[in-house]
């Protein structure tokens, strides 16, 4: 496993989203971006999953990932094994923050469920003589 620095936490939850790539058995890449975030600890995150489709394929078959998200010129690569919850209380608690963010915006929404990812490895990936270094 690996940790999230405070400020890995911190940009991940401000950033209106991140990019999750994912990636079929036969290797073909699929990356999209997903808004629904939350830090559960320093080694684990969730998203919520609506409108996964390709996506939600992939992990099925293939759990391996990585989620990059970044500020101007800052920015971090997660990389890790997702498990996909459609069942217990982190998948009942994400389907109600959803519905009331849905609430909030005038948009239904409505979580399928809850993708946990375990952070393995962590890399930079700002532009300059740090770009791809292993972080953690
Ligand atoms: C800004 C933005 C935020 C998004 N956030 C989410 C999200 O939090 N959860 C989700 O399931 N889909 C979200 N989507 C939709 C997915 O990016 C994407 O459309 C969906 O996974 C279908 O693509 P796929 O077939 O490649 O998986 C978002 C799209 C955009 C443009």
């Amino acid at each position: 496993m690996a940790e999230m620095s405070e400020r890995m936490q911190e940009l991940l939850i401000k950033v209106p989203a991140a990019v999750l790539s994912t990636a079929s058995l036969d290797g073909k890449p699929n990356s999209v971006p997903i808004g629904s975030k939350k830090i559960i600890d320093n080694e684990t995150v969730l998203f919520s999953d609506q409108f996964l489709n390709k996506t939600l394929a992939n992990m099925k078959a293939n759990p391996q990932v990585a989620v990059t998200f970044w500020e101007g010129y800052e920015g971090y690569q997660l990389k890790g094994t997702v498990t996909i919850e459609t069942s217990g209380q982190r998948f009942e608690e994400t389907a109600a923050w959803i519905e009331d963010f849905g609430n909030q915006i005038g948009f239904p929404l409505k979580s399928k469920g809850a993708v946990i990812l375990n952070i393995e490895e962590i890399y930079a990936v700002a532009p300059g003589p740090g770009a791809g270094k292993k972080l953690a």
